[in-house]
């Protein structure tokens, strides 16, 4: 059973090639908060794993509010936590190891793999190559993990973490504003962002998104998957492109 929360494909290639290779099924955390499920304690599973985004060093508000509702029956499983980042994992693995042991949940194993980074606030994906090859060696990284999840390895073989990460990521909460997001003339008015958006931030009306809570996740999401590239945020997104993982 992994258990995983992607806004453009990273994590969620990462927890089903994990899956295909251990014998696993994958839970999207998105639809578990949309029709409100946390309660999996009927079912028993050798392994447990959790894959996810990092957010500013720490986790997705997302991933956040599902393990604090989460029932769950794992005293006898494996237990493995797999970021998915763009340049540092910073804190994430540490937040999410202690956040599990508040559940009483013991993790057994954490890992990390480097994939596109797709904060185009600041990163650039727009060329099409680099972000390919960033993909190609995630892949053989992702491979490689799989194998240790195979065996149960056990430890920390997170690789990207920052010592006191965990104390770096509060900026999170300020960058949640979706008043920093904006839509423009080119939108037609499919709905696909709101019908995409995991914390349902997001209502046609009028035929144009508008943004119906203060924050929200900030996953990126509606800007990325629009079909009209009609979302941005700030000025430096439409130049760095839009980018779902194939
Ligand atoms: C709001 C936000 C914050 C991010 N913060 C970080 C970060 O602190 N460190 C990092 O290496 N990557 C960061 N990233 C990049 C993502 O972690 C990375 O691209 C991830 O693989 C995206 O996963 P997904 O495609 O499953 O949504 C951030 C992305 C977003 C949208
Ligand atoms: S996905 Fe893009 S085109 Fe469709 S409604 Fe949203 S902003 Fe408009
Ligand atoms: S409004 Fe956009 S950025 Fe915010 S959570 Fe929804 S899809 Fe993600």
């Amino acid at each position: 059973m992994i258990f995983y929360f992607s806004a453009t494909g990273n994590s969620r290639h990462a927890a089903k090639r994990v899956a295909e290779t251990t014998d696993n099924r994958t839970i999207s955390i998105t639809n578990c908060l949309k029709n409100g499920r946390y309660d999996f304690t009927a079912e028993k599973t050798e392994t447990v794993g959790f894959v996810f985004p990092v957010y500013n060093f720490g986790l997705p508000v997302t991933v956040t509010d599902f393990i604090r509702r989460l029932n769950l029956n794992c005293n006898e499983s494996y237990v493995f936590t797999l970021v998915t980042y763009g340049g540092f994992s910073g804190g994430a693995s540490k937040i999410i190891k202690n956040l599990l042991k508040s559940k009483g949940i013991k993790v057994s194993a954490q890992f990390s793999v480097r994939m596109p980074d797709t904060w185009t606030p600041i990163y650039d994906l727009s060329d099409k190559e680099k972000v390919a090859e960033t993909n190609r060696k995630a892949d053989v990284k992702i491979s490689r993990i799989s194998s240790q999840i195979r065996k149960k390895s056990k430890g920390n073989f997170d690789s990207r973490k920052i010592p006191f990460g965990d104390k770096f990521c509060g900026g999170y909460d300020e960058m949640r504003k979706t008043s920093t997001l904006s839509v423009s003339e080119k939108c037609i008015g499919c709905g696909l962002c709101a019908n995409q958006c995991p914390v349902d931030a997001i209502e046609v009306q009028n035929g144009k998104p508008a943004w119906v809570k203060e924050k929200c996740a900030m996953c990126l999401g509606c800007l990325h998957r629009c079909p009209k590239f009609a979302i941005q945020r700030g000025s430096k997104t439409a130049l760095h492109g839009q980018y779902v993982h194939k």
